[in-house]
């Protein structure tokens, strides 16, 4: 039976996954210890730094650090205070594709060393599916008994930008656990959420989840729950990658992606999110887990060659969009483009497998000069890519756009949907916007004056739009 009482946790690595968990247990009523072994990230949390561009995540930070949440580098003695300890360290692509699982080894090791009484080990990076096995024989093989601890997967499928939101109004929780005992430890931590006691309570952060809406909490082997977290991840993508194709064929057929992305979206056996065409997929988790998912399915003689065709349409989408600013403006080489967006998508400071990035860095091999202007991510990109003579981080949209010959939208901030483009048409060289976001309506660029390229969405150029009737009477085929 899940019991309604506070739990002492231990969350190992303090970066997206485990800085909001953390927190958000202790927003749920739990204490927490949230380790790191990187000092200097540890000194920043104890001073109340949360280090990351989050929603919610300073006011969290300030009710809960050193009351409910400590921050510290000492593993073994949080594992020896805690019942339940949720990895959430890194796991980064290796050469080969598959994910790097030294640190969540790393980590075992050092946990089975401290173990002094039952513990859940609770596996909360994404992770290929035998993991958990792998935890398990790292423990016994560190001399702990079998019946002394259990390891659970309980994957997380928050967003960047809504991480906080996510966590406490999830979908689903996921619970993959082999054991009653620890499955009921683990409902025992998500009680809050799953009876709904936190969505009544006077400072919950608000969501889609309520007291007559509650999350399910669905039990799963421990295994499934592996593939649950690398299916869904690799599915989304899919669905980004296919509207990216329908994109194509759109532009080749002077159709209307958005047009058809509302169509087939209303299929509720569809549905609308995640069918937005843009620029291609990026950010520290899709690229890598469609990555880690084909190489697991690989090495088990799996044939899920069609994941390969996800990745090869979202490479293809970043050199389409660059022969697309090339048709704009013909040759490349001196031109001056505005970038607005550097980020891999919207309210977020991070810039892992941006698309943005990436084509930054294209457009400078074809010799552009780029003025780029970002809300957030500009001081992440000068680390990545350094200020030179071709490129410069601006202060603003109209400092990025001044005297450009082009204006690119890499990045959805909603600030980038809302430009003042009648000012922006007066202070441009050429009136010409390229959005790989589509985030504007087409009609509305082109009374603002501007020759407007997007992606699945016939171009508008002012000047073709006055000619079509000269050009009409004529019997000009537009
Ligand atoms: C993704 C998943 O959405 C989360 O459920 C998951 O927990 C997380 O990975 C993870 O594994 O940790 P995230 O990487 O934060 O979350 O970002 P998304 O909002 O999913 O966007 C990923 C990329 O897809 C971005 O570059 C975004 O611009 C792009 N995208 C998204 C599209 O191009 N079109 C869409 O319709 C949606």
């Amino acid at each position: 039976m899940a019991k309604k009482e506070p739990i002492q946790i231990a969350v190992v690595g303090s970066g997206y996954v485990g800085l909001v968990a953390a927190l958000c247990f202790a927003e749920m009523g739990h204490s927490v210890i949230c380790v790191d072994n990187d000092e200097r990230k540890v000194a920043a949390l104890q001073g109340g730094d949360t280090l990351i561009h989050e929603n919610h995540l300073p006011e969290l930070m300030e009710r809960y650090r050193n009351t409910k949440v400590r921050f510290t580098t000492d593993l073994a003695e949080a594992t020896r205070e805690s019942s339940a300890i949720f990895v959430a360290v890194g796991t980064p692509q290796s050469e080969s594709g598959d994910a790097d699982l030294s640190y969540v080894e790393a980590v075992a090791g050092e946990i089975a060393r401290s173990i002094n009484g039952y513990k859940v080990i609770i596996e909360k990076s994404t992770v290929p599916v035998y993991t958990n096995e792998w935890i398990r024989r790292v423990i016994e093989r560190n001399g702990v008994k079998q019946d002394a601890f259990d390891v659970v997967s309980n994957p997380e499928f928050l967003r960047e930008g809504t991480a906080v939101e996510d966590f406490l109004h999830p979908d689903r929780i996921v619970v993959g656990a082999d054991s009653t005992r620890a499955f009921e430890l683990l409902s025992s931590i998500y009680l809050p959420l799953t009876e709904g006691t936190y969505y009544s309570a006077a400072h919950a952060i608000p969501g889609c989840c309520s007291e007559t809406k509650l999350p399910p909490l669905l039990l799963t082997s421990t295994k499934s729950a592996e593939i649950i977290k690398h299916a869904s991840n690799a599915f989304l993508a899919l669905k980004i990658s296919f509207i990216n194709a329908v994109s194509n064929l759109c532009e080749a057929a002077d159709a209307n992606v958005e047009q058809v992305a509302s169509g087939i979206g209303l299929d509720s056996r569809i549905g609308p999110k995640f069918l937005k065409p843009g620029i291609g997929y990026g950010g520290s988790c899709f690229p890598k887990d469609v990555a880690s998912f084909r190489s697991v399915a690989a090495q088990m003689g799996v044939d899920f060659t069609l994941l390969h065709e996800v990745e090869k349409i979202n490479i293809n989408q970043k050199r389409r969009f660059l022969s697309k600013v090339r048709s704009a403006l013909w040759t490349l080489r001196g031109k001056r483009l505005a970038v607005l967006g550097l980020a891999f998508k919207g309210d977020t400071d991070d810039i892992r497998e941006s698309p943005a990035i990436d084509l930054v860095e294209m457009l400078l091999t074809e010799g552009c000069i780029i003025a780029a202007y970002d809300p957030a991510a500009m001081e992440r990109s000068a680390l990545e890519l350094p200020a030179s003579a071709n490129l410069r981080y601006a202060d603003s949209v109209e400092d990025a756009a001044r005297d450009a010959d082009a204006l690119l939208i890499l990045t959805d901030w909603t600030e980038f949907g809302k430009l003042d483009l009648i000012q922006l048409n007066g202070i441009m060289r050429y009136p010409i916007i390229v959005d790989g976001r589509n985030m504007y309506d087409t009609q509305e660029m082109l009374d603002s004056g501007f020759t407007y390229l997007s992606i699945g969405r016939p171009t508008v150029t002012p000047l073709r739009e006055a000619l079509k009737p000269t050009l009409s009477a004529l019997g000009t085929v537009l």
